[in-house]
């Protein structure tokens, strides 16, 4: 099956510090649910700022669906089919209304404003933030943040989802809630947690990040559970 994301040698540091990442080879096929494990610090949130073009390499390639990720037009085109769920969900939400925010990516994309809302309400309802509506964003809990957040990425109907720390202050409803989601979803998705059971539930293959480099993982063997 043909690469939906390919990284090649990718390195990248932060100006004058030593290299974060040193040499990443990733790929990730349709459909394909990618773990990324690591000690705080180790790279994983670095990682998906620099997939989604928040970062810059120093070095290497991405490719998306082929095409080499090297300029605003092929970035404009990733970040329409990938969704990032920011480990804060903090600076993720910024409208008006939660909806509004919900209703922002569909709208960017050439939906009517009506189907927009219709498709930002639908998506809510997934997330169980039915009732938050037409809350401001700043004033949801980090759980209901997390949701929201999760539900505006949703509501683009992306490809790709790289959820970072997806289950950091979600309670078991939430937790539940989110789990189902990934369960029936078909999207490809690269998920950064702590949180092994959640990653052995739902990944199908895991990479530990550390000094850099990307290594095969085997969650099912692990002694520190
Ligand atoms: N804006 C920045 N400027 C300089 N160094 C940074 C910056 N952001 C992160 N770093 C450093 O880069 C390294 C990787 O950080 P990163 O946040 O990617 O790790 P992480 O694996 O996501 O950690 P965690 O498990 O705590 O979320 C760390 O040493 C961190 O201190
Ligand atoms: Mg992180």
């Amino acid at each position: 099956m043909k690469e939906l994301l390919e990284l090649q040698n990718v390195v990248f540091s932060y100006p004058g510090e030593k290299k974060v990442l040193q040499g990443i080879n990733l790929s990730v096929k349709p459909g394909e649910k990618i773990a990324i494990i690591g000690k705080n610090g180790s790279g994983k949130t670095t990682l998906f700022n620099v997939i989604m073009g928040l970062l810059k390499p120093t070095e290497g390639k991405i490719l998306f669906m082929g095409k080499d990720i090297e300029d605003k037009q092929s970035l404009t085109f990733l970040r329409r089919k990938v969704g990032f769920l920011f480990q804060d969900p903090e600076n993720q939400l910024f409208c008006p209304t939660l909806l509004e925010d919900v209703a922002f990516g569909p709208l960017n994309m050439g939906l009517p404003p009506t189907k927009a809302k219709e498709v930002a309400l639908e998506t809510l309802e997934l997330v169980g933030l039915t009732s938050l509506a037409s809350a401001p964003p700043y004033s949801l809990s980090e759980g209901q943040k997390k949701m929201g957040a999760l539900a505006a990425i949703l509501a683009m109907d992306p490809d790709l989802l790289l959820l970072d720390e997806p289950t950091s202050g979600l309670d078991e409803t939430s937790q539940s809630k989110l789990e189902k989601i990934l369960s029936e979803s078909e999207k490809a998705m690269l998920i950064a947690s702590h949180d092994m059971s959640f990653l052995a539930e739902h990944a199908s293959k895991s990479f530990a990040l550390s000094n850099g480099t990307l290594t095969p993982y085997d969650l099912g063997a692990r002694t520190d559970a």
